[in-house]
């Protein structure tokens, strides 16, 4: 058997080499080698100024490692491609299809060296798909592939605690599977991109969100003891721009407590031994009907807003069990409130105080509406100077221009953090719930600590000032 094989591939086909040679010899073959070979040159370039941290440009580590690697991979494509083609040809020329023969020392060669070069590949390309890989996850790529639309988000991440934290581990399960689905969801939000249909702002909450269990999981404990924190408050008014008042809270964030082992405080509601579930009213989850707490020793309680669920709202019906992102909603992308804002630079003298109604006129610019963010750039420091022009007159602009064109350049800066026209999002468009600053708007502890929500027996969910923070005085 394995004689008459010899017999044929001697007496009929080509040799291998006179294959490839065909195979290469043709266009298509050579330029599969040509773009391959460049490739892989400019890739290995690319993946090791990447790994020694010289090419941190997004756009440009779009192109090296992800670009450049594609490109050499279609160009060993055309390779088996060409001597396929090739194969053809001759089929239908009447020539006889080509064999290995490995009594020939010089078809054993070229296997060794196609064996050789396919090893280099697969570590090539083991290399690229896990740079790759995290690359796509990292918040340079989310922010500025998409940064029309996810601006917003990767400028708050990148001043965030979670700065660090790469945005798939917050929105993507973990493991390949979870970055694949990821990915996928994100080509859906891709399409949209491109044909401009997604919502602006984009919705918040985020509805496939992770489970808290898996994103935050991660790397917080659900039970750790935080004791309480004092917290200080800085505020001051337009009649009084110097003197700020200090609000000293001292919060009992809890959790367990290692002396007793017992959950206490605020991170009560996260921990283990209780499960707070309710029923949002809205989308927003900014008005909530029913809340029912489970606790470890069976006791079951259930509190009603009275009137409740007046039968208008689609979503009620729906439990969700509360979590860490029902207080912490915002803690990666954290949203500043123009009072905030205007009072920390008059605290940290980024904004004179000594400036007569600085304040006001602070407040006021940054309330303007500009149809981009570079229109914003470019008025704002004029626009403060033309209000305390007309509040104080020419001569005092000439001797406190240096001082208004500063608080112009922080308050600029300010407006660029927060405010994307093209998105849609100003001043208040995304609230966060960690305390009571926004309750009039429905966000905050009190969507259930409103005295309102009862049992049958009349319990309710306590306002009581000392149940969070030391009573403020
Ligand atoms: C620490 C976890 C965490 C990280 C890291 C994180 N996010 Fe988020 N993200 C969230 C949470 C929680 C929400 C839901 C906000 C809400 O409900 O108000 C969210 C919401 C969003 C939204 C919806 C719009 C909005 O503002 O609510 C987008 C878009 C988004 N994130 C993109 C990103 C991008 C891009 C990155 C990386 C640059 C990133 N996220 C990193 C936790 C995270
Ligand atoms: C990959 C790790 C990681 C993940 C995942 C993560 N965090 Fe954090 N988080 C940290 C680290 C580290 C800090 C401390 C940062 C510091 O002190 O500078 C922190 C700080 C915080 C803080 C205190 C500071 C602040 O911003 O108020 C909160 C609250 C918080 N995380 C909530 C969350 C929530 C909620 C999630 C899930 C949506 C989450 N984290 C997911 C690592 C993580
Ligand atoms: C009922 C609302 C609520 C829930 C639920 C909640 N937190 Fe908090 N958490 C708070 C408040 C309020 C603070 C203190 C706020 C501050 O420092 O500004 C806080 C503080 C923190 C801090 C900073 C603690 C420190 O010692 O400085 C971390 C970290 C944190 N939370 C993580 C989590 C994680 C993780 C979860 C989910 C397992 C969670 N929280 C659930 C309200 C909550
Ligand atoms: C979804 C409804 C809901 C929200 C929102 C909510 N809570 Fe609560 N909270 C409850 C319920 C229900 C209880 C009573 C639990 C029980 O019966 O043991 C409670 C109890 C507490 C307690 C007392 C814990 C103890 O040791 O007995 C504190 C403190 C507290 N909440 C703080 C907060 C803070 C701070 C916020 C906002 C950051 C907040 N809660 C937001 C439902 C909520
Ligand atoms: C359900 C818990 C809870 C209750 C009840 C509560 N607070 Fe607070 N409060 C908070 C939390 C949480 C913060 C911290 C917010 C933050 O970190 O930004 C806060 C912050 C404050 C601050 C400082 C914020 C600022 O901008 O000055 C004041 C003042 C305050 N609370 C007053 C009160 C008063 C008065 C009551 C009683 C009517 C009350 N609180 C009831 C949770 C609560």
């Amino acid at each position: 058997m394995s004689e008459n094989t010899t017999e044929i591939s001697r007496r009929g086909g080509p040799s291998l080499r006179e294959e490839l040679h065909s195979a290469f010899g043709t266009s298509l073959g050579m330029a599969g080698v040509l773009i391959s070979t460049i490739f892989f040159v400019l890739s290995v370039a690319g993946l090791i100024g990447y790994t020694a941290g010289l090419i941190n440009n997004p756009y440009f580590v779009i192109v090296t490692i992800l670009l450049f690697p594609a490109c050499m991979f279609s160009g060993l494509l055309l390779i088996p491609l060409a001597v396929c083609l090739g194969g053809r040809k001759r089929g239908k020329e009447g020539l006889a299809g080509w064999r290995i023969d490995l009594t020939n020392v010089r078809h054993r060669r070229i296997i060794t060296l196609v064996c050789v070069l396919s090893v280099v590949n697969v570590v090539f390309f083991t290399l690229v798909a896990q740079k790759g890989y995290r690359f796509m996850g990292s918040p340079a790529f989310c922010g500025l592939a998409c940064h029309r639309v996810m601006g917003p988000e990767y400028d708050t991440h990148g001043r965030s605690s979670h700065a660090k934290v790469d945005c798939l581990q917050c929105h993507a399960a973990p493991g390949f599977d979870g970055f694949l689905q990821a990915k996928f969801s994100g080509l859906g939000r891709f399409k949209g991109m491109i044909t401009g249909q997604y919502s602006r702002p984009l919705s918040a909450p985020v509805k496939d969100l992770l489970s808290v269990a898996t994103a935050c999981g991660r790397c917080h404990q659900s039970d750790r003891y935080s004791g309480s924190k004092v917290k200080t408050f800085v505020h001051y008014t337009n009649t009084d721009q110097e003197n700020p008042e200090h609000q000293e809270i001292i919060l009992n964030v809890g959790g367990r407590n290692p002396l007793t082992d017992m959950p206490e405080g605020i991170h009560r509601h996260a921990g283990s031994g209780i499960t707070i579930e309710y029923q949002p009213l809205n989308e927003k989850r900014t008005r909530i009907g029913a809340v029912r707490v489970s606790r470890a020793d069976g006791v079951i309680k259930e509190y009603r807003l009275p009137g409740g669920d007046d039968g208008k709202n689609a979503s009620a019906g729906h439990w969700r069990t509360m979590d860490c992102t029902d207080c912490h909603n915002r803690s990666a992308h954290a949203f500043d409130s123009p009072i905030e804002k205007v009072d920390s630079g008059l605290n940290s003298g980024k904004i004179d105080p000594r400036l007569t109604g600085i304040r006001e006129d602070s407040l006021a610019v940054l309330k303007r509406e500009y149809k981009t963010r570079l229109e914003a750039k470019e008025r704002i420091a004029f626009d403060l100077l033309k209000l305390q022009e007309q509040r104080n007159g020419q001569d005092y602009i000439k001797t406190h221009r240096a001082a208004i064109t500063q608080a112009g350049a922080f308050l600029a800066k300010v407006y660029q953090d927060n405010v994307w026209p093209e998105m849609k999002i100003t001043w208040g468009t995304y609230k966060d719930h960690i305390g009571h600053r926004y309750s009039k708007e429905g966000y905050g502890c009190f969507r259930c600590h409103d005295d309102k929500h009862a049992t049958d027996t009349g319990e309710t969910i306590s306002q009581d000032c000392g149940l969070c923070h030391a009573e403020p005085e």
